[in-house]
């Protein structure tokens, strides 16, 4: 292979010479049967996966209902379980749950008719569930559905209901409407145009786990959904009149692959919604721009950004429609940049950011149901917390305003968040021992009930760590903090006597935070028996912008000082821990990590056996074939051919003579952020240097493991490959 001439100062580190060859190292695993710890006092993966998934509880909008849909995945049935209950929200009542539907989506058209869509064999259609409640004692008795419609033949989600409007997204042709699609489909088919080639001019032509179909693109629609009749006693009915107010405008919403509700809101006149710049090539830049359109379209959408900005996110409607609200980054280009509260006057014309100075990055937004304040979540020291934030009167022009977040919740994970109009806030928040659950702060703050109660009864008896933090000096003298699980039956003053399992996150900009996780559970890993060590290096978020930024061509320095200096820390603090049985694994940036420790055994970690689950091996080709080429810019300092020196300086796939530690692979095959032939790559060359390694690669799976069986497979995966090399 030829190297291009800007890199010809790598030749010499490209050949070993002769005299230097060591012998093969001899490995020994162990020979013991595995099996995983299992039982009524541990959390095995199994039961972890077995757990209710809760998502956020959505209040009616007197605020004295909730409804709350639940997963619950059984291995037995090899089933995913969706239920969706219904919660009083009075305090005297609590706690009552009454499950009442099955799956499908649900939105309040009014304080006692909840729409529930579910998908039938000819499409999908709205049914009208009214519920009869009585708050003492609370019980919520559902009436059987009510037919109200059939919806068009193009999948739709995303519903959002106001003033008699339904507004919701769908993926349609350019030049189709709703009812086209299957008939466009079918033509543009391998068996409508005898060919299944997919050609591609601009815009990413895969993204994420998903090939591209070019011309089709996810667009809102706005469509009457009224009543009739007394209350209690609405007749409900759906026109077939849908207006696509986005039509011909090349914004596409909700923005791939993440966005939902949350990247459009409405009033009871408009739509207001975040989507791609149509100018900018998509695949190397993050501009979002912010736009409001009348809700039935007929005009033109009015941008409401500057149109200098970077990614914008979480737009929102004031409750009486006349202001607008959203979270922006400066950057274009940078998708981890710091994110401000931007606050749109519609009356006054103006444009204010909020609490300019605030140190931490909002990744949702609110306004309170007066008005008066916007609640804020965002991350901070490995928790995310929400906060308040006063709005001002609007200033006379566009201007910076500086006004300090008050924290209403800093413990754990909050998500979720509902403020109600008596002033209640509703809350969902995970911790390091708990999966999410529902919540409700008073007015005052001073009392927090817990509405849901999903997970409880499941854990009692299992020693879950709340996790410990440590801190310690790192790269350039800066805090860096970590978090220590510890297991069941660990005993202070056991001399050696635990393995050690270091875990290293992706993004890198991201963080072990205090929250629920069913794919990276430092007590998943503690349960079987680890010392679990998830620090927070360079480069991760909630520690301050700064840190974040840190690592931006500086992949293989600063967060690598951080990683061993945390390390080493642990084990001083802990000598509990047998620092002859120490193990390493991480996903995707904390991949990289892994490929990068392989290549670099002067960095004195001791580690027995390390897990690479859809990691970075190839820099160069990366800059390349990754879907986001934004992300790899900003992170090497251009593309591959303007950032070579440093692409090639962190290169894991130039350290490959190094490596000579066991190394189990993962690899997602629909994993277009990085693809499959990268854990080829770094199987290859473990194969090569004649070190023991194994590939497991998951067909369906994307850069994630999330169907539960796989995700037992992994977990059990990891767990024996640990043990082949400690025991
Ligand atoms: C599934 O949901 C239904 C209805 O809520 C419930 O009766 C059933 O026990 C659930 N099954 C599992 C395996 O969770
Ligand atoms: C979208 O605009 C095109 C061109 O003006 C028009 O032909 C088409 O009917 C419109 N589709 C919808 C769903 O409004
Ligand atoms: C939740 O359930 C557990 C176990 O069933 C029970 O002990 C606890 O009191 C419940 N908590 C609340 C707030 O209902
Ligand atoms: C690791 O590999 C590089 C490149 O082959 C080499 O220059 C370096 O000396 C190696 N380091 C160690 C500690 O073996």
């Amino acid at each position: 292979m030829r190297w291009p001439a800007q890199l010809s100062f790598l030749l010499p580190t490209l050949q070993l010479p002769m005299s230097t060859v060591t012998p093969p190292r001899v490995y020994a695993p162990s020979t013991k049967p595995f099996a995983l710890k299992e039982g009524h006092d541990v959390l095995s993966p199994k039961d972890m996966l077995e757990l209710p998934r809760a998502g956020g509880a959505v209040a009616n909008p007197a605020g004295d209902l909730a409804f709350v849909p639940v997963n619950e995945y059984s291995f037995d049935e090899r089933k995913m379980n969706s239920t969706i209950y219904i919660t009083s929200l009075d305090p005297a009542g609590l706690p009552a749950t009454f499950p009442v539907l099955n799956g499908g989506d649900a939105f309040w058209l009014t304080d006692r008719t909840l729409a529930h869509v579910v998908t039938e064999s000819n499409g999908q259609a709205i049914y009208a569930i009214s519920l009869t409640y009585t708050a003492e004692p609370a019980s919520v008795a559902p009436s059987s559905p009510v037919f109200i419609g059939h919806l068009p033949p193009s999948p739709a989600s995303n519903f959002k209901y106001k003033s008699g409007v339904l507004v919701f997204s769908a993926y349609t042709w350019a030049d189709g409407d709703l009812f086209d699609t299957p008939k466009l489909d079918k033509e543009r088919s391998k068996e409508g145009s005898g060919t299944s080639a997919r050609v591609y001019e601009s815009g990413y032509p895969r993204h994420w786990d998903t090939w591209k179909t070019p011309g089709k693109e996810s667009q809102l629609f706005s469509v009457s959904l009224t009543s009739s009749g007394a209350e209690g006693e609405e007749k409900w009915s759906l026109s077939d009149a849908y207006v696509a107010p986005l039509n011909g405008t090349k914004h596409y919403a909700p923005v791939e692959p993440f966005g939902g509700t949350d990247d459009f809101d409405i009033s009871a006149t408009h739509i207001v919604y975040t989507a791609k710049d149509p100018k900018l090539p998509y695949a190397w830049h993050t501009r979002q721009n912010v736009y409001i359109v009348p809700i039935f379209g007929g005009e033109a959408p009015r941008e409401l950004t500057t149109g200098k900005q970077g990614a914008t996110h979480s737009p929102v409607f004031s409750n009486d429609g006349k202001k607008v609200a959203w979270t922006e980054m400066a950057e274009d280009g940078y998708e981890a940049d710091l994110s401000r509260v931007i606050v749109y006057d519609l009356e006054k014309d103006v444009r204010f950011g909020l609490a300019d100075k605030w140190g931490t990055s909002p990744s949702a937004i609110l306004f309170s149901p007066d008005d008066a304040s916007l609640f804020a979540l965002a991350g901070d020291q490995a928790r995310v917390k929400l906060y308040s934030i006063p709005l001002p009167a609007t200033p006379s022009s566009d201007s910076k305003l500086n006004v300090a977040p008050v924290p209403l919740i800093e413990d754990h994970t909050v998500t979720g968040v509902q403020p109600l109009v008596d002033g209640r806030v509703l809350f969902s928040q995970s911790s390091l021992t708990h999966p999410p659950e529902v919540y409700l702060r008073d007015k005052t703050g001073a009392k927090i009930t817990q509405v849901t109660n999903l997970s409880t009864k499941k854990l009692t008896g299992k020693e879950l760590c709340p996790g410990h933090e440590f801190r310690f000096k790192g790269a350039e003298g800066k805090t860096i903090q970590g978090w220590v699980n510890l297991p069941p039956g660990f005993k202070k003053g056991d001399k050696a006597a635990w393995p050690m399992a270091f875990l290293i996150h992706g993004g890198p900009q991201g963080a072990w935070e205090d929250s629920w996780s069913t794919r990276w559970n430092p007590n998943v890993f503690a349960q079987q028996g680890y010392v679990t060590v998830t620090v927070n290096p360079t480069g991760s978020t909630t520690f301050g912008q700064e840190l974040t930024d840190a690592i931006a061509q500086d992949w293989g320095g600063k967060p690598f000082v951080d990683l061993q200096a945390g390390y080493k820390a642990v084990l001083k603090l802990y000598p509990e821990i047998d620092p002859e049985r120490t193990v390493a694994a991480g996903a995707s940036w904390g991949g990289y990590a892994i490929n990068w420790i392989a290549g670099h055994p002067e960095f004195d970690f001791k580690f027995k056996a390390l897990v690479n689950h859809d990691g970075v091996f190839d820099t160069r080709a990366n800059g390349f074939v990754t879907d986001e080429l934004f992300f790899f810019d900003h992170e090497f300092g251009g593309p591959p051919w303007k950032s070579a020196e440093t692409v090639e300086k962190y290169n894991p796939a130039r350290f490959v003579q190094n490596w000579s530690i066991p190394m189990l692979i993962f690899h997602g095959e629909k994993d277009f952020r990085l693809p499959v032939t990268e854990g080829i790559g770094a199987f290859h060359s473990n194969q090569r240097m004649g070190v023991p390694t194994r590939l497991v690669v998951f067909p369906e799976e994307n850069h994630w493991v999330l169907d539960p069986g796989n995700n037992l497979k992994w977990h059990t995966e990891i767990f024996e490959w640990f043990a082949k090399w400690l025991d």
